[in-house]
């Protein structure tokens, strides 16, 4: 029987538990969101999200045991995630992770939630070719890198100031749209027009990104003109993000030529974004690799994927690791 390992994501305002095969099979992934406790705030509020962890995490890592036909003792190693994020948060599901593995008497991995987002591609493709060009787009990450090969990577570039789910949230914020701010407006879009021509940050600057002047201008818009039209102004925001994203894409991908292109993070969810990608790995010739959309926002099954990559690569980690609410990458 193929070995399948349990994994833990609260690094934010999803509580997560995934049962993952050996062989990257999503034997069960349930995500509780807290979307509903925070939306009043227009952003996550991190004590209410510990202690939503708490109520949530058993119940939850429970029906994925239920749902993959599993009993703990059947388990071959804990996966969960030891940051980037929020330092309560992470501790619920750090310290929920320690214990099962020490119950059950198996081993425990931390992983890193940005790498759970790369390797998010394996849920949709196995055969992930490298070098891959990756761009990771989240609610708290804009960067461009590149992937020679797995578990190496090199930073080509990332945002100067606010990531690309950040200005969807505080947009979305602004327009009294609710939170988070990525499927609203990209739905609102879908009915208006780019006609307000918002900038371009930083459009022909190398790989770095900027968001916040992106923002700014759709706020002073918005004050200036009582009756705009809330579908343009989404049109008009989104338009300009991707066209952002899209001309650093294809700036890499000329530079580089890589025979993979890897779009991962929440705002990979976005229908948007994915049409475009998949015009840009077309004109390439690359490879487009995207989480389904389902998984592209967090989920315990892409940090099922790196707690497998990693146990291969390094193997288990000791009982003293603790959270790490800024971690990073690491680039060579
Ligand atoms: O990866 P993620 O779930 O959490 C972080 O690691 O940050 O990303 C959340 C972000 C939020 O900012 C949300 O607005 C955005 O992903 N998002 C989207 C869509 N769905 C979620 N952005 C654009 N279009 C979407 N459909
Ligand atoms: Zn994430």
């Amino acid at each position: 029987m193929t070995r399948c390992l349990l994994a833990i994501e609260t690094s934010c305002d999803e509580t997560a538990a995934a049962v993952i095969g050996e062989d990257y099979e999503v034997r069960a992934s349930v995500v509780a969101s807290q979307i509903d406790l925070h939306a009043e705030f227009g952003g996550v509020v991190p004590e209410l999200a510990s202690r939503a962890h708490v109520e949530l995490i058993t119940p939850i890592i429970d029906q994925a045991l239920a749902e993959a036909g599993l009993a703990g003792s059947e388990l071959s190693a804990v996966a969960v995630t030891s940051g980037p994020g929020l330092v309560g948060a992470l501790l619920v599901g750090i310290a929920t992770a320690k214990s099962l593995a020490l119950g059950w008497g198996i081993p425990i991995v931390s992983v890193n939630h940005l790498e759970g987002h790369l390797a998010s591609v394996f849920l949709a493709d196995r055969e992930v070719p490298f070098p891959q060009t990756a761009l990771l787009v989240s609610g708290g990450h804009c960067m461009l890198t590149r992937a020679p090969r797995l578990g190496t990577y090199e930073l080509l570039g990332q945002t100067v100031d606010d990531s690309i789910g950040e200005a969807y949230d505080k947009v979305a914020r602004y327009l009294g749209l609710g939170y988070p701010g990525g499927p609203v407006l990209d739905r609102l879009a879908a009915t208006g027009s780019d006609v307000l021509h918002f900038p371009r940050p930083m459009l022909n600057d190398g790989y770095e990104f900027s968001f916040s002047g992106l923002k700014t201008a759709v706020v002073n818009y918005v004050r200036k003109e009582p009756a705009f039209v809330v579908a343009d102004v989404a049109a008009s925001f989104v338009a300009a993000c991707m066209d952002v994203l899209c001309a650093k894409v294809r700036r890499a991908l000329e530079e580089f030529g890589d025979p993979a292109l890897a779009i991962v993070g929440g705002v990979a969810a976005s229908p948007v974004l994915r049409v475009r990608a998949q015009d840009i790995a077309a004109e390439f010739g690359s490879r487009l690799l995207i989480p389904p959309q389902a998984l592209a926002t967090d989920n315990a099954a892409m940090i099922g994927v790196a707690g497998w990559q990693k146990l291969a690569a390094h193997g288990a980690d000791g009982m003293g690791f603790g959270p790490e609410p800024d971690l990073r990458l690491t680039f060579s």
